[in-house]
């Protein structure tokens, strides 16, 4: 059977084989999702980049495809996304069959080498078959390098409004937008965040898009950072703001985060989906993704996550949440005697199973400290759990299991706590080699990846005496 390697994700998407880093090309079309990743074919190490390919109907059960884009004479594929031309405003296909244009980064290792400052450039390329095969324009690049030395990451989205494409794209410190009537040419719009958000390090695959809370609208500006992340190396930050179709202006200059655990970079939302936005992240960190000790394919991605807005303490957030798609691979619902749970002893062991993925949800006061260790026969463990005291949540694998590969990868984690809430929910998403926290309906996230030496048989509950309210262990059928 495929897919049943050690560490191999069972409710993932990890490629069959060799290297992924940054979804790419996220895009709802004709029923099917389309995942694109950064792939490199020939090694489980980065090297020169490909538009891996793999599609789902459901955004859980993963089909992987063949490359769509292969590198050429104007270099690697770098990040980007992918377009459906339903207008046909690039001419490449018809009003009645629209094409696919991806919109990447041409990364060209030469000119990197020669010490230019303008190897990264912008191209496009279409499909005419529903994403299965891809020509590439001939007039590449179509938004050429002014001589900003990072120059990547494309995100584009049709604005109605103005009738235009917008592109928010990665230049170094900041994210620039431009716009397009037709795809193939880009006029500069405005840039934003010299002076906001974090600057620990360079800034990478934005987003820009829009949510509603309380029928209002508001804009989302997602930007990756490496290094600087808040528990070190890559992360994803985002602004809050509103977007007129050229300028992006933020409200509140507080640096927020998407996920506050080492494994969640580079993640973007799927293009067509109407009013839902869906993220998925690379399930990594640049600190060691090159080093993990997976043997015939490296790095997987998050759990697809809808993301909403939500009103804290007069400021607005935003929430990631496990698509509710992925109920479709719960296998069971096993509700544990919450009497049980109200007995003052600390430590109890609620399952004992083979290797499983699952779900854990349960309520409980924010007061005092609890935790959930998964352990094996090994003595290795992993504790995601509440520290009341500084009103965190934290993800340790210090001893969580192989750790050598990387100095950086032994660690605690910590997330802030930001719900007012008295009692905090807490829900974690349990993989073979990963673990996502969803604290307070995803208020505060956390995406982290360990490597036991033996898979995890045990799951205990440190609840000091605390009533835990509506404990729920649900396994997961695998999706491959
Ligand atoms: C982010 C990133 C992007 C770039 C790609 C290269 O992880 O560095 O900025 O396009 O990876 O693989």
């Amino acid at each position: 059977i495929p897919y049943n390697e050690p560490y191999r994700p069972q409710a993932h998407f990890s490629p069959k084989e060799k290297w992924m880093n940054d979804p790419n090309g996220m895009v709802y079309y004709k029923g099917t999702y389309h995942l694109f990743f950064q792939h490199y074919p020939a090694a489980t190490v980065w090297g020169p980049m490909h538009w891996g390919h793999a599609v789902s109907k459901d955004l859980v059960h993963w089909k992987q495809l063949p490359i769509a884009l292969y590198p050429d004479k104007l270099g690697y594929i770098f990040s980007g996304s992918v377009v459906v031309d339903e207008r046909n405003t690039s001419g490449f296909g018809t009003k009645d069959k629209p094409a696919m244009i991806a919109i990447f980064t041409h990364h060209d290792p030469k000119g990197e080498k020669a010490g230019s400052a303008k190897f990264q450039n912008q191209s496009i390329a279409y499909s005419l078959d529903e994403g299965l095969t891809w020509t590439k324009y001939k007039g590449n690049p179509v938004l050429k390098n002014p001589g900003i030395k990072d120059f990547r990451d494309p995100k584009v989205f049709w604005y109605s409004p103005g009738s235009k494409w917008i592109m928010s794209l990665a230049t170094k410190d900041r994210i620039t937008f431009y716009s397009s009537p037709d795809l193939k040419t880009w006029k500069k719009e405005s840039e934003f965040g010299q002076v906001l958000g974090a600057h620990g390090g360079v800034w990478e695959c934005p987003d820009l898009f829009p949510l509603k809370i309380n029928g209002k609208e508001y804009w989302v500006l997602l930007v990756s950072i490496n290094p600087g992340g808040p528990n070190k190396g890559s992360a994803t930050q985002y602004f809050v703001g509103h977007f007129d179709g050229g300028k992006f202006t933020p409200i509140g200059s507080q640096t927020k985060w998407i996920d506050f655990g080492p494994d969640n970079y580079a993640g973007v939302t799927f293009g067509n989906t109407g009013n839902r936005k869906v993220f998925m992240g690379w399930m990594s960190n640049w600190l060691y993704a090159n080093q993990v000790p997976t043997l015939k394919w490296r790095n997987a991605m998050t759990i697809p996550r809808e993301l909403s807005l939500k009103l804290t303490a007069g400021d607005i957030w935003l929430t990631s949440y496990p698509v509710e798609e992925l109920e479709k691979i719960v296998a069971k619902t096993i509700k544990v005697d919450a009497g049980l749970l109200a007995k003052d002893n600390n430590v109890f062991s609620v399952i004992k199973q083979t290797p499983a993925q699952y779900l854990l949800k349960f309520n409980t006061l924010a007061i005092k400290d609890y935790a959930v260790i998964l352990s094996n026969t090994a003595g290795e463990r992993l504790i995601v759990g509440f520290d009341a005291k500084n009103s965190r949540y934290y993800i340790d694998r210090t001893k969580a299991g192989l750790s050598t590969f990387s100095k950086q990868f032994a660690g605690k984690s910590y997330a802030p706590r930001l719900s007012l809430s008295p009692t905090s929910n807490f829900e974690l998403l349990v993989d073979a080699s990963s673990v996502e926290l969803f604290a307070d309906g995803g208020l505060s996230s956390m995406t982290g990846v360990y490597f036991p030496k033996k898979p995890y048989t045990r799951l205990s509950i440190v609840n000091n005496g605390m009533e835990i309210e509506k404990l729920q262990i649900q396994p997961l059928k695998s999706i491959w």
